[in-house]
């Protein structure tokens, strides 16, 4: 059942590379060559690749699922690119203190079981200075609003279908609500942190 489901994720993702591509490009800008970065929970591994393809980084990815880390694997040698996705927990990253210059955890952070652990994680594996960025569904997101989002997802009608019913279901049920995420954050031992709100979710910069 996992396998299923990975493969259908990968595959309704995989329509919006663009979006990987532009966020990977965002990031890349702002990240000077050599620079250590973590992709927590990255799935098929979409936004890593598309990094690797901007520059010389060293890239890991950590993911809990077999599935999507041999996913993953595949992926990034098909785009002949080197990533190291690995399996492991967020909650419990096989990294050392102070490992990377930046992390990014995009459209995972609502499935940690233990979502503040998965935090101090973050800040204990990132270099002092180091920066993360968390994008997020919000517990608070409209039907419109989610509606428009799988509208514009290039989707066939029956995964549109339900992919609405995973956010109505599932997803804006373990969402979160940005008055969670401040106090979650505030017991993690950033330096600091900035919440937006955008779109149907949360982009949340933090600072070791
Ligand atoms: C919806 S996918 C997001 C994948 C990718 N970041 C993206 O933007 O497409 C959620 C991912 O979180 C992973 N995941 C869930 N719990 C995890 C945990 N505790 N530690 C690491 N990965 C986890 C799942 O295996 C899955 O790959």
């Amino acid at each position: 059942m996992e396998g299923v489901v990975a493969k259908w994720y990968a595959a309704n993702t995989g329509k919006s590379l663009d979006e990987f591509t532009s966020l990977a490009q965002r990031i890349a800008n702002r990240l000077p060559p050599g620079s250590a970065v973590l992709d927590i929970a990255p799935g098929p591994g979409y936004f890593a690749i598309a990094l690797a393809k901007l520059g010389r980084y060293s890239i890991a990815g950590l993911d809990i699922s077999h599935t999507f880390v041999a996913l993953a694997n595949r992926k990034a040698a098909e785009a002949g690119v080197h990533v190291d996705f690995r399996q492991g927990n967020a909650s419990c990253m096989p990294f050392a203190n102070g490992t990377f210059d930046f992390l990014v955890c995009r459209a995972a952070f609502k499935n940690f079981g233990q979502p503040v652990c998965a935090l101090q994680e973050m800040c204990r594996a990132l270099k002092p200075g180091g920066r993360g960025l968390i994008i997020d569904l919000s517990h608070d997101a409209s039907p419109e609003l989610i509606n428009r989002h799988v509208d514009s997802m290039g989707l066939s009608a029956v995964n549109r279908l339900l992919t609405k019913l995973a956010f109505r279901t599932v997803l804006l049920k373990n969402a979160y609500t940005k008055e969670q995420f401040q106090q979650m954050l505030a017991q993690a031992g950033f330096r600091s942190f900035n919440i937006q709100e955008d779109g149907i979710g949360f982009e949340i910069s933090m600072t070791k």
